[in-house]
């Protein structure tokens, strides 16, 4: 089977109440803990890579730990460019063998959002690609840019169709209250995400595919973990799984996560390295940090997205 786009998988995820996990990689640990995970719980994923995923890993590599991902697991695999913050690097990766990407022009007023993503689209759609926008500001830190609390921004649910219309995107990532990395709340503050915005989005875009960025968790017990084998994380707060499945019961049909997959791989490393200091071989403790992210792959996947079963 050939990568898919995500547009099937979203009409199904949309009619069943259920969401595609969408997981950042990295390396081929990544890959592997990843669809391992997705192959057992017989569960469509959407791979996504990051513009620092592509300078770490190169685009090359990536393509092909996908492809061997998809030959090994058989499963429907798509592969998404996560926050493509140009047309250049979009176009990059519809010429390169992406099936999805994301044009985030979030950062620029609503009339350059919206520039910006039609010129995306056109050329995205013409070579059978889909595309992923964003209105609203999260939040947190993604690469270079640091996008600081006073300047996040909701999504104004009153601008949601003209931008879908006028740019024709297949999904949109919206802005409720989630942010990128492991410290998303304040110590002491509690998590709270504004699912009236939400409700009012998908009212005015009915059947329309609304995606969450922001969504790791941030277990406590990992935190606790990496801080037990000798680091130092400072109290960290993520989205309460149960809002999570809320919003996956609702016209969110992504979820994407990332910073979850890195606290729990760090947390097997360090484990592994303490309680092993001979150890030198690379393969012995990359093996449990590829086992963390199959056994947290698993069980987004089966308690909180829902998509078990609907490979
Ligand atoms: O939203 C951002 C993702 O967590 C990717 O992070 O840009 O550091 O690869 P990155
Ligand atoms: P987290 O940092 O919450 O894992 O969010 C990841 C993300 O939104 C990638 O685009
Ligand atoms: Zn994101």
């Amino acid at each position: 089977m050939p990568l898919v786009s995500t547009k099937e998988m979203f009409e199904k995820a949309y009619k069943g109440g259920y969401a595609i996990g969408a997981f950042n990689v990295n390396n081929m640990e990544i890959v592997q803990g990843i669809t391992q995970a997705a192959m057992e719980e017989n569960s469509p994923v959407i791979l996504q890579v990051s513009a620092g995923a592509r300078k770490y890993a190169k685009h090359n590599y990536l393509i092909k730990l996908v492809e061997a991902a998809i030959m090994e697991t058989g499963l429907p695999i798509a592969l998404h460019l996560d926050h493509g913050e140009n047309f250049d690097i979009c176009k990059a990766c519809v010429d390169g063998g992406f099936s999805s990407v994301m044009i985030d022009g979030s950062k620029y007023s609503f009339e350059e959002n919206i520039a910006i993503t039609r010129q995306v689209v056109e050329y995205a759609h013409a070579h059978g690609v889909t595309v992923e926008g964003e209105l609203g500001k999260l939040a947190g830190i993604e690469d270079d840019v640091n996008v600081s609390d006073e300047d996040a921004q909701f999504t104004n649910p009153a601008e949601v169709e003209e931008f879908v219309s006028r740019t024709g995107v297949d999904s949109l990532a919206i802005a409720i209250g989630t942010s990128h990395g492991a410290y998303k709340f304040k110590p002491g503050q509690k998590p709270r995400l504004r699912f009236d915005i939400l409700e009012e989005v998908s009212k005015r875009l009915p059947g329309f595919p609304i995606v969450l960025h922001g969504a790791s968790s941030v277990p406590q017990e990992f935190v606790a973990q990496v801080n037990q084998y000798g680091g130092s994380m400072p109290d960290a707060i993520g989205i309460p799984e149960e809002m999570l499945r809320q919003a996956a019961s609702m016209a969110v049909c992504k979820i994407n996560i990332d910073s979850d997959l890195r606290l729990c791989m760090t947390a097997a490393v360090r484990k592994h390295l303490c309680e092993h200091p001979d150890h030198f071989d690379p393969r012995q403790y990359l093996a449990d940090g590829r086992q963390a992210i199959q056994d947290m792959v698993r069980h987004k996947i089966r308690d909180v997205l829902g998509s078990s079963g609907k490979a």
